[in-house]
């Protein structure tokens, strides 16, 4: 089989991008495999988790575009190209991608967020549901388009928000479910079983009742 060839954009601790190269190495990833890490921050902890797992990884600093958003997409998209990238795979990326990026991968960018989408998009969305008061939280993966966080959901897992959670708890609470739905995310992109149908997205051979919001625990997390 040939295998998708992903690559990760992160911008910080990188525990998404341990959770999809522990996939990987425990064949957990079906036919894909990750061929390189991109950071626009340097210094961050994702960059030694690449180095850790032997997977290529690079700075491209944002700061160093100066604003030109234009030229430092062009400068990730180069990259990207340059080592084949079928699937492009933002992780904790927490620059906006625009038309430009995009277009070189065309339904191939995926985000992980940490908010039941459509609610909480943008920034903290930890800390939105917290204030917001809401009771269910959870993470997204989605399509990128061009808005901010608006692409289609392929996956959603939900948590509880306990009366006593800080903003610590709950993303901690939050970020263990990011690191089942991204990688299986991937997995089924992989396998081709991710079908895009305007707006809804289905997986294919989920069962009949099933859909791709994760339960706890799963009958797939033993698989
Ligand atoms: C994750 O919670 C991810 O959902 C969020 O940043 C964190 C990165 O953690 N992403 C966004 O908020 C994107 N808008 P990590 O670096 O440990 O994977």
């Amino acid at each position: 089989m040939i295998g998708l060839r992903v690559g990760v954009l992160v911008s910080g601790s990188g525990s998404n991008l341990q959770s999809i190269l522990d996939a990987e190495r425990a064949g957990r990833l079906g036919p894909a495999t990750v061929v390189l890490v991109l950071s626009n921050r340097p210094g961050v902890l994702a960059i030694e988790r690449a180095r850790v797992a032997g997977v290529e990884v690079e700075v491209i600093d944002h700061r160093a575009f100066a604003g030109d958003r234009a030229s430092f997409e062009r400068a990730l998209v180069e990259r990207l190209l340059a080592v084949r990238v079928d699937l492009v795979v933002l992780a904790g990326f927490m620059r906006l991608l625009g038309k430009s990026f995009l277009e070189a991968f065309p339904g191939r960018v995926v985000n992980i967020h940490p908010a039941l989408l459509p609610a909480f998009p943008g920034v903290d969305g930890q800390g939105q549901a917290l204030r917001y008061g809401a009771k269910i939280a959870g993470c997204t993966v989605h399509f990128v388009d061009e808005g901010t966080d608006s692409g289609p959901v392929i996956a959603q897992a939900a948590v509880p928000v306990l009366d006593d959670d800080d903003e610590k708890a709950l993303a901690a609470r939050i970020l263990a479910q990011e690191h089942r739905v991204l990688p299986r995310v991937i997995r089924w992109i992989a396998e081709g079983r991710v079908v895009r149908e305007g707006r809804r997205v289905r997986i294919v051979g989920l069962g009949v009742s099933a859909g791709s919001h994760l339960r706890s625990p799963e009958p797939e997390d033993e698989a």
